[in-house]
């Protein structure tokens, strides 16, 4: 399936970041198995550990409106570097993710900078079925 769509909702999550301490913007957007796409960006907060990343509001709007399975995952920074998920997010989409779930990171024009898997990302993770 075509990648453009999660990749322009990346890009427009990017342009909508709050973020004037760090202004390191960023956007996030992943897509469930049936297809639908949820975007967010990183907010942050006067009081510095408060703020949100990207992948965590997006992740809160895919369990709000009823997903629970991640297909892939987009993300969208500024800088000259792959703006890749910080170990967090890392795990944050291990909960809904597969091992083989990619993560495409983009520069806020789109271009790929990066692809991963989920597993490359977070080797030998803990998830659910730890719990089990
Ligand atoms: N940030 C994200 O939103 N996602 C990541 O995975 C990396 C970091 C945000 C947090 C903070 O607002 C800014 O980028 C600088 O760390």
């Amino acid at each position: 399936m075509d990648i453009k769509p999660l990749v322009q909702s990346a890009v427009d999550a990017y342009g909508r970041a709050y973020a004037p301490y760090s202004r390191f913007q960023v956007g996030a957007a992943v897509e469930t198995d049936d297809g639908r796409i949820f975007a967010g960006c990183n907010v942050e907060n006067a009081a510095y550990p408060e703020g949100t990343c990207a992948e965590a509001g997006a992740i809160a709007a895919m369990v709000m409106a009823g997903g629970r399975h991640i297909r892939r995952v987009v993300v969208c920074g500024g800088g000259d570097a792959a703006c890749t998920p910080c170990g967090g997010c890392r795990q944050k989409i291990r909960e809904f993710g597969a091992p083989q779930t990619p993560v495409t990171m983009v520069s806020p024009s789109g271009t790929v900078r990066l692809v991963r898997t989920l597993a490359e990302l977070l080797p030998d993770s803990f998830g659910p079925d730890n719990l089990r």
